[in-house]
């Protein structure tokens, strides 16, 4: 057994910035990051647009920040949170770039501002089109500082620990006492005691196969959550990116961020027409729930199975000076931007959804924190606005800190039980693979951007058979962290069908065509 006052699980922007914060203030106290592959693998490391603040007062407002996204969340977002979020972002910028960020300014001096879908000003904060792995880099080298920070890479986080109240305790609630976590090396399952426990693991985009994120993406932080009985909500809010180059596989994908549009460029259909024209009136740079069913109907109609982003007509020059990455990725796939339209389909990016926290990070278990995408704070609503969730976890890093500076949590007394597991064989051969890939399968064909209820009913008969085939293999085999994946991105895909089809009103991104009479793209016949 290993003991630590801080557990965070997951070094992604979320983790390393609450950790640099606990670290500092408390350097008597240790923080333990526990992360499940290289230390820097993560959603954060690929996010290119770059972060929403209001920084120029001369064209833009928190009010207009607060509206826009408030109406990118169509009518679901908690509207003290997004004030809360916005008003306290530059504040939380302004302490990263003191770390060490750097965001791309203008010849004057001023910041370089960005514009993406349903933004109504240039306001996102940028580093050309790496953002994520700038400040992924900073917070790394600032980490790394820290002689009260370990970080323990390839390590997986099992289970949370936790116990349920005992009859006629004063407490009310379960609590977490820490995690069990599988060395990935030496496949030795390690007991971490904590005082006080953070998940921050990230997205679920695995979960469809084809997606923008990284192969970490598993929502295993969501999984565990939900496993220790705490709160989960919205998690029939996928964000699917409506700009992911198309490559003619179901896997990860590369992302042409949406800041592209915000520069200039037009979707194209298979006869070159510009349609968005026809679904809204804010055309390439509409919210992107919005273009991305829109994209998905053009697919349909066409039987193409991608469109088009054509940059022809941009400043080519400029274009490559303000996103380099991109430029030589399409040059890697052999597309000269100058001249060809870059294909491009919609892919799984985000959940919107996932552990209900409180204002300063709580989740419904007791001494368990939530910050980063695993998180649901309110703030998106039914459909995340671009580039608010860099902000989002920021923001709640330095609230969960906050609450850690008010409030000591004492170290439980509680002897805590070792990892209760048969020693089984090691799982071989294609099962594990052939089973991962038949519910992304699923995910993608019946729960994907436009849903119907019979599709999400057959969905969940399927999922319950392939969740007996998982249960089988975790039971009967030695754990590693392919085999919790799989169990994890199970409960996952049971979330968001549950929560499918306990919507009855369609909302940002979720959209079921038996309730298409708020279908907000019917403009297109
Ligand atoms: P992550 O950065 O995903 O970190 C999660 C960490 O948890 C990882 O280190 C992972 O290895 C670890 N982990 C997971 N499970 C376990 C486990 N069981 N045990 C141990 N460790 C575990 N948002 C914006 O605001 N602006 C953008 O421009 C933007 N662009 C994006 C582009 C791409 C391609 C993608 C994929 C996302 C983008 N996003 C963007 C979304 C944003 O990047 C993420 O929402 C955000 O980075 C999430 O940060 P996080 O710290 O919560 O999680
Ligand atoms: C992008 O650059 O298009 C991604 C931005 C985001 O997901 O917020």
């Amino acid at each position: 057994m290993t003991e630590t006052q801080y557990l965070i699980i997951g070094s992604g922007v979320a983790g390393l910035s609450l950790a640099i914060k606990l670290a500092g203030e408390f350097p008597e106290r240790t923080v333990t990051i526990v992360t499940k592959s290289h230390v820097s693998e993560s959603n954060t490391k690929y996010a290119q647009g770059g972060v929403a603040a209001v920084f120029n007062a001369e064209v833009d407002s928190f009010k207009e920040h607060i509206h826009d996204t408030l109406v990118a969340g169509d009518g679901l977002c908690d509207t003290a949170v997004v004030a809360r979020v916005i008003e306290e972002g530059p504040k939380r910028l302004r302490e990263l770039m003191d770390w060490g960020v750097r965001f791309d300014t203008d010849p004057q001096g001023n910041f370089a501002l960005g514009k993406e879908g349903g933004h109504s000003a240039s306001r996102v904060l940028h580093h050309k089109d790496t953002t994520g792995s700038e400040i992924e880099r900073a917070l790394l080298d600032r980490v790394r500082r820290f002689e009260n920070i370990r970080i323990l890479a390839h390590h997986f986080a099992i289970d949370l620990i936790t116990h349920a109240p005992l009859p006629g305790s004063q407490r009310d609630t379960t609590q977490c006492y820490g995690a069990y976590v599988l060395d990935e090396k030496t496949g030795e399952i390690i007991t971490v005691k904590a005082n006080s426990v953070t998940l921050a693991t990230g997205g679920v985009g695995k979960v469809y196969g084809h997606t923008t994120n990284p192969a970490v993406a598993t929502g295993d932080g969501i999984a565990m959550a939900y496993r220790a009985k705490a709160c989960i909500r919205d998690m029939e809010f996928i964000q699917f990116h409506p700009t992911a180059l198309y490559e003619g596989h179901d896997g990860a994908s590369f992302l042409i961020s949406e800041a592209v549009r915000g520069f200039g460029a037009y979707l194209r259909n298979s006869k070159g027409e510009r349609f968005m024209r026809y679904y809204d009136d804010r055309e390439e740079l509409a919210s992107r729930d919005i273009v991305a069913r829109a994209i998905d109907s053009e697919i349909k109609a066409s039987k193409v199975p991608y469109v088009y982003l054509d940059c022809t007509h941009l400043d080519i020059e400029a274009f490559r000076h303000e996103f380099p990455n991109i430029y030589k990725a399409c040059g890697h796939k052999q597309i000269a931007i100058w001249k060809d339209w870059i294909p491009v389909v919609p892919a799984a990016h985000y959940v919107c959804g996932g552990i209900v926290v409180d204002r300063w990070g709580r989740t419904s278990v007791r001494n368990l924190f939530a910050c980063g995408e695993n998180s649901r704070t309110g703030l998106h609503g039914a459909n995340r606005l671009a580039s608010n969730s860099l902000l989002e976890a920021v923001v709640y890093a330095h609230r969960i800190y906050s609450y850690h500076c008010k409030h000591t949590i004492e170290p439980s007394t509680v002897a805590l039980p070792g990892f209760q597991m048969e020693k089984g064989p090691l799982l071989k051969g294609k099962l594990l693979q052939k089973t991962t890939e038949k519910l992304q399968q699923l995910m993608r064909t019946q729960v994907g951007i436009v849903r119907s209820t019979s599709q999400l009913e057959k969905a969940k008969e399927d999922l319950a058979q392939i969740h007996e085939i998982t249960e089988t293999l975790y039971r009967d085999h030695s754990l590693h962290t392919a085999l919790c994946e799989l169990r994890n991105m199970v409960t996952v895909a049971h979330l968001i069908i549950t929560h499918s089809l306990e919507r009855t009103v369609n909302k940002g991104g979720y959209f079921n065509i038996d309730y298409s009479e708020s279908n907000k793209t019917k403009k297109h016949v």
